[in-house]
């Protein structure tokens, strides 16, 4: 089974609606859940990579605070929604459909890249190529910015996880059912903050880790040259 091509299917049927939809006021909670930290880290001018963007809720976000933005997606339908969206502000932001296992970008592209809680739709292994890619594509001193939940605190107490658990790979089973779609395979990880950190900071330097709500982490590393 191809993963990318399971999240892909997915994330083409879900389409748009209007908590994606940049374009739409429902989408902002998401935006502001990350708002409030992420432009601590945005200088005017930085550019900027948006990991896994969807139709560009946090892209257009970063641009919003004076990023130079673009979003990277393997799901051709929201990204082609983020074009239109970028098209009728007038926006500067770039949108490339791509997997974040081969990120199609030059040494020194980007001064931050945001990760903000998808994480738990790659495997370790792609947190790690991802990584050691960022650590070509992030300028000296560039930032990676991960926003996550640990799963384990998620799933304290809930005895049935267990029974779509796979503890060799991390992999947790489970399905998403679109109305009039039908129900998709939806692979996802089982991921712990100090897991990822762990992964991250064998390439990049962990500037630090906070938690900014009950179940919220903020991750932010550094890339030393
Ligand atoms: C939870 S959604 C993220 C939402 C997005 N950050 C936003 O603000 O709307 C996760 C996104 O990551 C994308 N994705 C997951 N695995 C990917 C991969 N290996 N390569 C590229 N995109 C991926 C999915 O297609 C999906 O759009």
């Amino acid at each position: 089974m191809n993963k990318i091509n399971e999240i892909q299917k997915l994330y083409n049927a879900s389409g748009v609606h209007p908590t994606t939809d940049p374009d739409n006021p429902k989408s902002q909670f998401f935006v502001d859940r990350y708002a409030k930290h992420l432009c601590k880290l945005i200088q005017p001018g930085m550019r900027a990579l948006d990991l896994g963007c969807n139709a560009g809720r946090c892209t257009f976000a970063m641009e919003d605070m004076g990023a130079i933005t673009t979003g990277i997606d393997c799901a051709e339908i929201p990204i082609r929604h983020a074009k239109t969206v970028a098209h009728k502000r007038k926006s500067q932001c770039q949108f490339n459909i791509g997997d974040l296992n081969s990120l199609p970008y030059r040494k020194n592209s980007f001064d931050l890249a945001l990760f903000p809680s998808n994480i738990v739709e790659v495997s370790y292994q792609t947190l790690e190529n991802m990584t050691v890619q960022l650590k070509q594509i992030l300028s000296n001193n560039g930032l990676f910015v991960v926003f996550m939940h640990d799963e384990f605190i998620k799933r304290a107490g809930e005895a049935t996880f267990l029974d779509r658990y796979d503890a060799l790979t991390g992999l947790k089973g489970g399905h998403n059912t679109i109305p009039d779609k039908g129900a998709f395979f939806y692979p996802t990880y089982f991921w712990t903050v100090a897991f990822a950190k762990h992964i991250i900071e064998k390439h990049l330097f962990c500037k630090r880790v906070e938690q900014v709500e009950e179940n919220l982490f903020l991750l932010v590393f550094c890339n030393k040259k």
